[in-house]
């Protein structure tokens, strides 16, 4: 920008008026810059877990666990849907049932494990889930493996694959039961 005056030191003015002006653009554009690497580096913000591990073990991991090991006895192909499908409180008789819903109790028991690393989660006893022993992490590597196992097996809508999977999944819950789930509860997630 350039102001310009009729008078003898216009010139020197103007020049001044306009070192400042390009200072400060690019002291604005540096501070745009800034503003948006810190907001596209900022973490996202960290939500507070809504249940406690037991809460989550049991409205989560023991529903759709159950799904799968349901299909080592029962042919899922042959359940039949239930009088209303679409309100169906069981996944393997609803409108997504039979092995597609093997199939999705297996891909939701693989991404859930992140879950069990979610940093702020508490156990019932008001400990913290010990995201950070790299035991617990091998044992949630181990479920994420076990649901791995069962989603393989029931794309085979196979039984006997779903037996031998069911086995590894089945020793994944209890790999870190028998560790961090000891019958006193003040002894848990220690
Ligand atoms: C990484 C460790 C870990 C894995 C893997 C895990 N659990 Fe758990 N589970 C726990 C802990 C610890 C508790 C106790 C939590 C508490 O008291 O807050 C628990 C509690 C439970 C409970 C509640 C029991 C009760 O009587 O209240 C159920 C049900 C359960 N788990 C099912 C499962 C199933 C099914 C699997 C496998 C598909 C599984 N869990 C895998 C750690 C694990």
């Amino acid at each position: 920008m350039l102001i310009k005056r009729i008078s003898p030191g216009g010139k020197v003015a103007a020049m001044n008026i306009e070192r400042f002006t390009i200072g400060l653009v690019s002291a604005l554009v540096a501070v745009a810059v800034f503003a948006g690497i810190s907001t596209a580096q900022s973490p996202p913000r960290a939500v507070v877990p809504a249940s406690n591990l037991n809460q989550l073990m049991r409205g989560l991991f023991f529903v759709h666990a159950n799904v799968v090991f349901s299909a080592q006895r029962k042919n899922p192909a042959e359940i039949k849907w239930t009088s209303e499908p679409s309100a169906s409180t069981d996944p393997l008789t609803g409108v997504f049932g039979n092995w597609e819903a093997v199939e999705n109790s297996a891909l939701v028991l693989i991404d859930s494990a992140d879950l069990l690393m979610t940093p702020g989660r508490k156990c019932s006893n008001g400990m913290d889930v010990p995201v950070g022993k790299a035991d617990w992490a091998g044992f949630v590597n181990e479920l994420r493996e076990g649901g791995k196992a069962a989603y393989k097996a029931a794309q085979s809508k196979n039984m006997d694959n779903i037996i031998e999977a069911s086995d590894v999944l089945n020793t994944s819950c209890s790999d870190c039961h028998n560790k961090y789930r000891p019958r006193a509860i003040e002894n848990r997630c220690k």
